[in-house]
Formats: structure tokens, C-alpha cells, sequence
């Protein structure tokens, strides 16, 4: 799969449901990219287009959560699953995700190749696109010549912009809520922490070899009332991350594991577990992250601290 999306200098994509600019060279490299292929891309995205219509000569997956809504010349999918599993028998190698934000984000982890249009300069924006020359999955393979917008033609009389290719050099990092199955994996993870806690505190964690039991992880996935996401990168577990929301006063999301297998640690899977936990936070009504880190655990710490966690507390003790 692959995607096409504009951005300015900061991956803003849009405001206000609207372009950050129109520029016709660019609309013309977009539907030179897809013509005559599949294109998905979300119902507020479709509003935009003129007449709020389907692209012509391509055939149009419009997701949308109603079952009434029923865009001419457009198939709809319902579900992220509903429109990868549409999409299997319409070449998917040469489909295109072409937005919005929502869209961008769920796709993503699809795509090997991002045609990325680069306005240089920032504008307003209230949408974004994950920034792929920070990420270790994505390399910038093609930048063209600098190009000026036409002021005849375009919206913004006054911007640079050139056009980009991206490949996929990893493997997507996917974080999911873990399910039934997982927790043999989570097991095996939650047993290397324990190890490392042995290692930094014998004296409390000798004994210990897991947290959990695989039965205690069976249950916490079943009943949902501890979050336990996970990190997939093909088709296997490398990490996951276990969260509650707490009211101590304030609401607040506790994270109380976070580990990445050790061989695959470096590649964006600690940081998008904790995006993930961040969102569900937000969504929980939540105004802080938590966590304890062990005193002796200095590269967790120095994550939170890159992840941007600062000091609250500290806990002291006493040997009797
Ligand atoms: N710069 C570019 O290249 C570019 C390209 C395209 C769009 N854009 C900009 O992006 C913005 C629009 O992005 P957006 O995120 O607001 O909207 P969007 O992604 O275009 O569409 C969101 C809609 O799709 C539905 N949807 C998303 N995922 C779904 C799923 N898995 N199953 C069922 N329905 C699903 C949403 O339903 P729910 O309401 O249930 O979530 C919502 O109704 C605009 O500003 C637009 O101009 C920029």
C-alpha cells in the first residue's frame, strides 16, 4: 500500500477541515499517483472534494462509522479490518491512503511507500502526519528541485515545496489492546522484568519471577479493567505496557509496567506504547501520567526523562 499527503514544515495536514493550501501542481501529481488505482480515505476528507463527490477513474473506500451513509460513486467501509479485507481483492499493493488524519494514522503501519508533498514554510494547523524523518521505519528515498507555487493558480501565492519519496526500511510497530492469546507472551516479558528487578534488588525481588501469573494477565485482557496494550511488529509481541486510571484528587493514568524485549529495543516501540497509553489517558479523562521507576534502572529512567516524565517524588526508605 501506499500513501500521498502534503505537509508543511511542522507535518501539519489541514485546519479547520480544509487543506493548508492548494496547490495545482501538486493536485496534479496526487492524481497522476492514483489514477486508475484504489483509493481509501475518510468521510470528512471526501467532504472536502468538490461537490463533496468520489474521485473519478478510481475507485473510492470511504470510511464511516453509520451504516446510512451512502456517498455516490464511493464503497464504504465501516471498520479499519472491513476496508484492509475490501481492499484485498482490489491490487493492494497499488492502493493509495490519501487521508485524513485519522485515516493517515490507522494506515500507516500498511504502507511501504509515502509520497509526501513538502510545503516549506509553517502554516495554522490542527491535524497532523507522524513525522517520518524522525521515525526508524521510514527513509527519505527522493527529494525533487525546489518548486514555487504559481500565484495564478494556487491559494498561496508564496511557498516553496517539493516532492518527496519515503520507503518503509522496518517493519511497522503496531500497539494494540492486548487479547486473548497474548498473555503467554506478556508472561514471558513480565518474567525479564522481574529478572532485571532481581538483578537491581535482590533483597525484595529474589523470589520473585513474575508479577503476574499467566492467569492473573488472562484475567486483566478478559475484564479490561487494567489496559494492557501491545507492541506487534510482524506478527509477534515485543512489548507491552499495563495502565489503570487512578483518583487520587486529580485523575491520573498509572502505568505500572512498560517493557520492550531487549532485542528489540530502538525502534519506536517503548515511545509509541506510551503515545498510546498518553491517548488513552486523555480519553479516560486523565490529566497526568504516573509510573514508579527502581532507583538503579538508569536507562528507564533516562527514557521517561527523553519521553519528557519529570520528578514528583521520591520514595524513601529504611533497611530494619
Ligand atoms: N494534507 C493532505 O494531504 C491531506 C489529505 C487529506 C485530508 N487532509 C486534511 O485532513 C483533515 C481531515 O482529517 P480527519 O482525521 O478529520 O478526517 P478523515 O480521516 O478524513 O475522516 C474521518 C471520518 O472517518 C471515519 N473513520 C475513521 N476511521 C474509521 C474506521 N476505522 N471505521 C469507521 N469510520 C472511520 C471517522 O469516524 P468517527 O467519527 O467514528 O471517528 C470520521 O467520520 C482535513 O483538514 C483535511 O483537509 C489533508
Amino acid at each position: 500500500m501506499k500513501l500521498v499527503v502534503a505537509v508543511d514544515n511542522e507535518w501539519g495536514i489541514g485546519y479547520k477541515g480544509d487543506l493548508l493550501a492548494r496547490i495545482r501542481a501538486d493536485l496534479l501529481n496526487f492524481r497522476r499517483l492514483t489514477d486508475g488505482h484504489t483509493v481509501v480515505l475518510g468521510s470528512n476528507t471526501l467532504a472536502t472534494f468538490p461537490g463533496g463527490k468520489a474521485l473519478k477513474n478510481r475507485v473510492n473506500i470511504v470510511l464511516h462509522p453509520s451504516e446510512e451513509y451512502r456517498p455516490e460513486g464511493a464503497l464504504v467501509a465501516h471498520s479499519l479490518g472491513q476496508a484492509l479485507e475490501m481492499l484485498k481483492e482490489r491490487d493492494p499493493e497499488n492502493a493509495f491512503i490519501i487521508g485524513g488524519a485519522s485515516i493517515y494514522r490507522q494506515f500507516l503501519p500498511y504502507c511501504d511507500t509515502a509520497y509526501v508533498t513538502k510545503f516549506k514554510k509553517s502554516y495554522d494547523k490542527d491535524v497532523y502526519f507522524e513525522d517520518l524523518d524522525t521515525s526508524v521505519e521510514w527513509e527519505l528515498v527522493e527529494e525533487s528541485e525546489s518548486h514555487k507555487s504559481d500565484p495564478t493558480t494556487d491559494t498561496d501565492p508564496d511557498l516553496e515545496y517539493t516532492f518527496c519519496v519515503y520507503k518503509r526500511v522496518r517493519p511497522a510497530v503496531i500497539i494494540r489492546e492486548a487479547a486473548s492469546g497474548d498473555e503467554e507472551t506478556v508472561y514471558e516479558l513480565l518474567k525479564g522484568i522481574a529478572s532485571l528487578h532481581r538483578a537491581i534488588r535482590p533483597d525484595l525481588f529474589g523470589q520473585v519471577i513474575s508479577k503476574y501469573s499467566v492467569e492473573e494477565i488472562g484475567n486483566m485482557i478478559a475484564s479490561g479493567d487494567k489496559k494492557i496494550f501491545v507492541a506487534e511488529c510482524g506478527g509477534k509481541v515485543r512489548g507491552y505496557l499495563i495502565a489503570w486510571a487512578v483518583n487520587n484528587g486529580v485523575k491520573t493514568l498509572y502505568i505500572d509496567d512498560l517493557c520492550v524485549e531487549p532485542g528489540f529495543r530502538r525502534r519506536g516501540a517503548a515511545t509509541k506504547l506510551m503515545q498510546r497509553a498518553e491517548s488513552f489517558g486523555r480519553e479516560q479523562g486523565c490529566r497526568f501520567l504516573l509510573l514508579n521507576v527502581w532507583s538503579g534502572n538508569s536507562e528507564a529512567e533516562e527514557f521517561y526523562k527523553r519521553y519528557g516524565m519529570v520528578e514528583r517524588s521520591k520514595h524513601l526508605e529504611k533497611r530494619l
